[in-house]
């Protein structure tokens, strides 16, 4: 009895989950808000785009079982809930409140997140909620603009009086000019530029888009395949890479240009030069004493080794035979006491391990060798021929050489003197190679979206992920743009850099080339450097990390949103990753041009978390042939290869309809001049 009545009432409790949004709080926030929010200790980057997982415990003191409803809302920002949740007597039950948080969101939506539980029970006062959650934002940066000057998310008059201020003292009342005078008062005032900034933080509060639905379509797995075959192809029959510099990196160039010519654009050959060490002549290892010996493969020179000829006594330096069964059990040379004895004029035979290759050289170098010859320490993963590195700075003849080459020498040198012949021939040399610029006469030449990836490989390998991807991506949306016949409000430029493998050395000439104007054209640059890792996630270049490196421009961010919320429509989430200085995106940060990419990932393994939203395997490598010579078109998962150049597609499509976004940033001419009546008259710069 008692229980029918208790199930004929229903019990509601609420939890509000008091996130107080600081000065934010009821005022219209700008869209894209990106914070923090902590919850129970949690943190969660908000982001757009981002997803708020918060946990939420109750618990019941009833003697039956029953399925609760819930119920949640945060604002307008959607959260997901379980219709019902199973409450089990004297046990916690769990359930997740997801929120996504989104772009255009407006007001003071998520102040709080609520979360309903209804009982059907009749008259309980015992379902209990046991969590306490108790949240806050903290931060407050958004992805909007520069108008924002106390940056408190909203664009009001508290931010467009300055610009009134110093519109007024730049023109004077004598340049007064109606047209101005949006509010008709007789004077430019706070109103009229609240009114020209309200049009910008329109803009602002948008994302950019466009309709790129025939673009996308037009991209085919298939073309993509074609690309990447053919720099491929062009691996295989040049040696097996595309290195800057390297007869395969020239082709490749060729390759691209050709397609980018036939497609109808105007194609730009950059030719410029990259000082390269090299080996200028073969090297020569002899032994002359106690008996004669010349050796053929068993020796390498080391990268960075001096130039030299030297006829001299071998001296051991600090020798561990046998060595012990670890590798690095030895440390001959790693100390400059080793060389205690060392006569000057000798050449120092050393052991590898221990220390890093480049200290033993320069040891030996302090005590006055004549030249080096190191051999390989001897476990069973040390005993062949190995890649040995000096410093440039050690300009003495420097041979790597295998274990069992060492070894004897060692014996020899305990059993009397051993005179060895050295010589070796290296130097720096400038080598000419190419950067591929290409565009079409269509669109504002001077808001110019610049889509780039380079072009070369490492020498270890074709370089098919990278940066074959990032290549074929821009490529093909070069191509079926032209085909298209596609038009754009904004310039759209394609570059394929080379020498990026050896130091962004092709985007930095680019850059380096640039006049002022040419640069500040530049609105802003979208880097692709390795589309299709095998066990790949799908990264986007972290805005935040950017934005720091440019003094806090918030463009950085804008663009890391407008990849973002793609993939968010299409139901897939991204992980922001800061891509430190390790692609040619770097170069253009360090000039001032907000930049962004996307990525998939280069040998670093999987984490389970990544797995878990993203697929693929957990433990293993992004890219198990990153820097390669495994890395051909069998490392490529075409799957996110095709994703993420619709992807690019997209957003280049977008902000080639639409800068504005972009308007304000620093040094920048305004974007939109029919939207901006006041930089039309003197090219006021305000920043
Ligand atoms: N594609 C790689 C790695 C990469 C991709 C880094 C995207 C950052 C963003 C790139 O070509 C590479 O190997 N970079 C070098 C540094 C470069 C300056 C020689 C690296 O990361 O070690
Ligand atoms: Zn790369």
């Amino acid at each position: 009895m008692r229980l029918s009545r208790r199930l004929s009432t229903a019990l509601a409790i609420a939890l509000v989950l008091s996130l107080s949004l600081g000065s934010l709080a009821g005022k219209r926030q700008a869209v894209g808000q990106t914070g923090v929010l902590r919850l129970d200790g949690q943190v969660w980057q908000t982001a757009p785009g981002a997803v708020i997982r918060h946990t939420v415990t109750i618990s019941s003191s009833l003697a039956v079982s029953e399925a609760v409803k819930v119920w949640a809302e945060a604002g307008s920002w959607p959260v997901e809930v379980p219709a019902t949740v199973v409450v089990t007597p004297r046990q916690k039950a769990t359930f997740v409140a997801t929120t996504h948080v989104p772009f255009g969101a407006t007001d003071d939506a998520a102040q709080a997140l609520t979360v309903t539980v209804r009982s059907a029970v009749a008259g309980s006062r015992s379902i209990g909620l046991v969590a306490s959650s108790r949240g806050r934002f903290v931060g407050g940066r958004y992805v909007g603009c520069r108008f924002d000057f106390e940056a408190d998310g909203v664009i009001d008059v508290t931010d467009v009086a300055p610009l009134a201020e110093r519109f007024n003292a730049a023109v004077g009342e004598d340049r007064f000019d109606a047209a101005c005078d949006l509010d008709h008062s007789g004077r430019i005032g706070a109103a009229d530029v609240q009114a020209v900034a309200g049009a910008v933080g329109g803009a602002c509060a948008t994302l950019p888009t466009a309709d790129s639905t025939a673009l996308r379509a037009a991209i085919e797995e298939a073309a993509l395949r074609r690309h990447l075959e053919a720099l491929e192809a062009i691996a295989r029959a040049e040696g097996g890479h595309r290195a800057a510099t390297s007869r395969g990196h020239e082709r490749s160039a060729e390759y691209v240009a050709d397609q980018l010519t036939m497609a109808g654009y105007e194609v730009t050959i950059d030719r410029f030069t990259v000082s390269s060490w090299e080996v200028l002549s073969p090297s020569v290892l002899r032994r002359l004493a106690p008996t004669e010996r010349a050796y053929t493969d068993e020796f390498s020179t080391f990268l960075y080794s001096g130039s030299g000829e030297v006829t001299a006594t071998l001296q051991a330096v600090d020798l561990m035979l046998p060595p012990g069964p670890e590798i690095n059990s030895t440390t001959s040379g790693c100390e400059k006491a080793d060389f205690a004895g060392f006569t000057a004029g000798s050449i120092a035979l050393i052991q590898r391990g221990g220390c890093d290759m480049p200290t033993k050289v320069a040891n030996a170098a302090a005590a006055g060798a004549a030249a080096v010859l190191m051999f390989n320490e001897g476990q069973p993963e040390r005993q062949g021929l190995f890649s040995g590195v000096a410093r440039r700075e050690n300009a003495l003849p420097v041979l790597a050489t295998t274990f069992a080459v060492g070894e004897e020498l060692a014996r020899l040198v305990s059993e009397g003197p051993v005179v060895m012949y050295m010589r070796t021939a290296t130097g720096v040399v400038e080598r000419p190679t190419l950067n591929v610029v290409a565009e079409r006469p269509i669109g504002d030449s001077q808001q110019v979206i610049l889509l780039g990836a380079h072009l070369d490989s490492v020498t270890a390998g074709p370089g098919i992920n990278d940066n074959g991807s990032g290549v074929a991506a821009v490529l093909e949306i070069a191509l079926q743009m032209a085909r298209l016949g596609v038009t754009t409000a904004n310039r759209v430029r394609f570059a394929f850099w080379s020498a990026e493998e050896i130091g962004l050395l092709g985007s930095q000439h680019y850059v380096n080339s640039l006049s002022r104007a040419q640069r500040d054209a530049i609105r802003l640059v979208l880097n692709f450097d390795m589309l299709g890792s095998p066990n790949y996630v799908r990264f986007v270049y972290d805005g935040t990390s950017i934005s720091r490196t440019l003094g806090g421009d918030p463009l950085p961010l804008e663009i890391q949103a407008a990849f973002t919320d793609y993939l968010a429509r299409l139901g897939l989430a991204v992980e922001a990753m800061n891509m430190g200085g390790g692609s040619d995106h770097a170069t253009f940060v360090a000039a001032g041009i907000p930049a962004g990419g996307l990525f998939t990932g280069t040998s670093t393994a999987k984490t389970a978390a990544q797995a878990a939203v993203h697929g693929g395997e957990a433990g293993a490598p992004m890219d198990p042939c990153y820097h390669r010579a495994c890395d051909t078109t069998a490392n490529i998962h075409w799957g996110v290869l095709q994703l993420f150049t619709e992807t690019a597609a997209h957003v280049t499509l977008a902000y080639a309809q639409d800068v504005r976004g972009v308007l304000a940033r620093p040094n920048g001419a305004p974007a939109i001049s029919h939207a901006w009546p006041f930089a039309e008259r003197g090219g006021l710069k305000w920043w």
